[in-house]
């Protein structure tokens, strides 16, 4: 343990949206004697459909201005879609900066499976990425993975949280093709490997055509996090520090609202 001190660096937490929230809510719970910042590149979002080029770039530009502004910690990019796409190329360009990366859950999902098929709900850039391929290929070989790249759930998944009314057929029409049966054996676990969708696993339970376990990994990335930032004797929360940023500058109501309900200040 190093010695105590009221400014420790913040950690940082990254996502095109609100549903990397879902990662900074377990990271807290581990680092209370942290300050947060949570930075929604939501003039972005959704990531999910963009080029793969354009959005490495925009990703790497965006983080040499929030390292030089911000002076993190460590940075925890709580997005699959952002992290198997630019997480190397983070690594590369900031090699003084700690990232802790968000990736599909393939690995324990392949190891807990009792029937051998797993699904992984995630965007359509996630699904689309070499690393995610490679993911199945280290550790998954022997399962049948079904790859779900969904068009709208991060969108529908923004609105729930904001307090709309989604529609359960829309839901059931992303999250159906999940379930698999096959000689007569059934998908048991589902990856949810996009942060949003954590947020919407109640409805995704209660619609689904039989139970299966919804992986979140928020849990694991928070303690993989908690591994690397210096535990400090004595240390205590900075007062009044928590804040969020958004990259399109202009949160609307809703957000705030949420944000103030995660402890943060928009
Ligand atoms: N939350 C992001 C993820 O984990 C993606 C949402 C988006 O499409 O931007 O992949």
């Amino acid at each position: 343990m190093t010695a105590a001190t009221n400014e420790l660096k913040p950690v940082l937490v990254f996502d095109s949206g609100i549903g990397g929230l879902t990662v900074l809510r377990e990271a807290r719970v581990l680092m209370p004697e942290r300050g947060f910042i949570y930075i929604a590149d939501d003039a972005g979002f959704p990531y999910g459909n963009w080029e793969e080029p354009a959005l490495r770039e925009r990703i790497v530009d965006l983080f040499a201005k929030l390292l030089a502004q911000y002076d993190p910690e460590v940075c925890i990019i709580a997005c699959n879609t952002a992290f198997t796409l630019a997480g190397a190329d983070l690594r590369a360009a900031f090699p003084q900066m700690t990232f802790v990366g968000t990736v599909p859950a393939i690995k324990p999902a392949a190891e807990r499976t009792r029937s051998g098929l797993v699904s992984v709900l995630a965007t359509p850039g996630t699904v689309k990425r070499a690393y995610t391929r490679d993911l199945i290929q280290s550790f998954a070989t022997q399962c049948h993975v079904r790859l779900v790249g969904s068009q709208n759930l991060a969108r529908l998944a923004e609105a729930y949280i904001r307090g709309d009314v989604v529609d359960d057929e829309a839901v059931l029409t992303e999250v159906e093709q999940c379930f698999v049966e096959m000689d007569g054996r059934k998908t048991d676990i589902v990856v949810l490997a996009c942060t949003h969708y954590p947020f919407m696993a109640n409805i995704f339970r209660r619609l689904a055509p039989w139970p299966v376990d919804w992986l979140d990994p928020a849990e694991a990335i928070a303690r993989r996090a908690r591994s690397l930032v210096p535990q400090v004797a004595d240390a205590v929360h900075p007062d009044n520090f928590d804040f969020a940023v958004f990259t399109s500058g202009a949160p609307d109501f809703p957000t705030r609202r949420l944000m103030q309900g995660f402890g943060l200040k928009a």
